[in-house]
């Protein structure tokens, strides 16, 4: 085929003209939020998502995992969420309006003991689960799993090369085995909808994207592959909180303009890209969502969150409408990153500080926030407990 008649096919692909016509068709399903859709639950209050941490384990050791220890593993003795009180919270956000439940990952989701019974509720409630995995355990029986489970699944693909992928995730063997889950999910057929149920999740650090080459092939990929494209610069938080390893405010514009023009030129897609993510897609889960972590703290998302309450002490109805959720949710964010722009700003705090920083602002200008409060002396009780034991 020559170079005109491979443009005209691409741009004619189904997934790319239903783009045309909602860019949101691009964005894998479950995470598909459109202004209309936000809009829409903003004014009648609704809860649509619902990320929720399963097991802190992970055997790899990704130089730039963003996960502090306060997510995990910093108190031996913290008490985790049984299992009861995680299927109790989707069944709470289900009864809120929630269509999506999703599964960050304070470790590897898959490799929570009760992950599939977990992801069978949210989709016995009708909701769609939306899984992260580094893919180290997707083997084709998985794949099968979750394709009967109508997830869809972001998994880790910093490149096509496995040398790469193994650097990256520190362990040897890695790039191989999650590349083949890669294949196994497209050859399953988890990128035939729109949306489609498969993203790759790329990190851009300047240690391998020196000249940003793999991040425009890696793109073009997932258009012509009806994959969504998660590429992004990192979040500055825990392996990645050092600023060696991020890319300077410039040059993630820099990467944005580039996806931008391929998008434009080779796809006729038109959009105005917002820094961080790149390819036109737009974060808008702040206004939608909440994030519980394993131990029942609950926070506006699963990044540099800010820190609302804890279900140990309320429903997700009550948090979701107390004054201080209600304030942080009241700006549109479509897209805007508070995480990664207010430390490409200032690096001050670190840790729960850092996710409190926000709240202390609030607090001296609107008076406390008896939820936020609540929550506060649930977490201080539970490390007393945790340091005792
Ligand atoms: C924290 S991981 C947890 C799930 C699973 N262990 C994995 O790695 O896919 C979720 C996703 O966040 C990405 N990630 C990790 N650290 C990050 C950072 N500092 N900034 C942006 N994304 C990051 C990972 O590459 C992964 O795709
Ligand atoms: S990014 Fe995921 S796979 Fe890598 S160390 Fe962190 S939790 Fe593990």
């Amino acid at each position: 085929m020559s170079s005109v008649d491979a443009d005209i096919v691409a741009r004619r692909l189904p997934h790319i003209l239903a783009a045309r016509e909602r860019l949101e068709n691009l964005w894998a399903a479950g995470t598909d939020y459109a202004r209309d859709l936000v809009e829409d639950a903003r004014l009648h209050n609704r809860l649509l998502h619902l990320d929720i941490d399963l097991t802190g384990e992970c055997e790899l050791k990704c130089f730039y995992c963003d996960r502090t220890s306060d997510r995990h593993s910093d108190m031996p003795n913290r008490v985790e969420l049984s299992t009861a009180e995680r299927l109790d919270l989707i069944a709470q956000a289900h009864a809120m309006g929630a269509t999506t439940v999703e599964f960050p990952g304070a470790g590897e989701p898959m490799a929570d003991r009760e992950f599939w019974q977990i992801v069978e509720s949210v989709q016995q409630h009708g909701m769609t689960p939306v899984v992260f995995t580094s893919g180290y355990h997707l083997d084709g029986a998985a794949v099968e799993r979750l394709f009967q489970l109508r997830a869809t699944v972001f998994i880790k693909h910093n490149s096509h090369d496995v040398a790469i992928q193994d650097k990256m995730a520190g362990a040897r063997g890695y790039g191989a085995k999650s590349n083949a889950a890669l294949q196994t999910l497209l050859k399953r057929g988890f990128n035939r909808s729109i949306p489609t149920r498969v993203a790759i999740d790329a990190v851009v650090t300047p240690q391998f994207n020196e000249d940003f080459a793999e991040v425009a092939s890696l793109h073009r990929w997932c258009r012509l592959n009806n994959v969504h494209n998660y590429i992004v610069p990192l979040i500055p938080e825990g392996r990645a909180d050092r600023s060696s390893v991020l890319i300077e405010r410039t040059r993630a514009d820099h990467i944005n303009n580039m996806i931008r023009k391929i998008d434009e030129e080779e796809f006729g897609l038109s959009y105005r890209p917002s820094r961080p993510m790149t390819g036109g897609y737009r974060c808008r889960q702040v206004n939608v969502g909440l994030f519980v972590n394993l131990f029942g703290e609950v926070y506006d998302c699963n990044g540099l969150g800010r820190f609302l309450g804890h279900t140990k002490c309320d429903s997700l109805q009550t948090i979701w409408n107390a004054t201080f959720a209600r304030h942080i949710r009241e700006p549109v964010q479509d897209g805007f990153c508070l995480l990664r722009e207010r430390v490409w700003d200032t690096v001050s705090s670190s840790g729960l500080e850092r996710k409190l920083e926000f709240y202390r602002n609030f607090e001296a200008s609107h008076g406390e926030d008896e939820v936020v409060n609540r929550g506060l002396k649930q977490f201080r009780k539970a490390a007393m407990l945790a340091s005792k034991a």
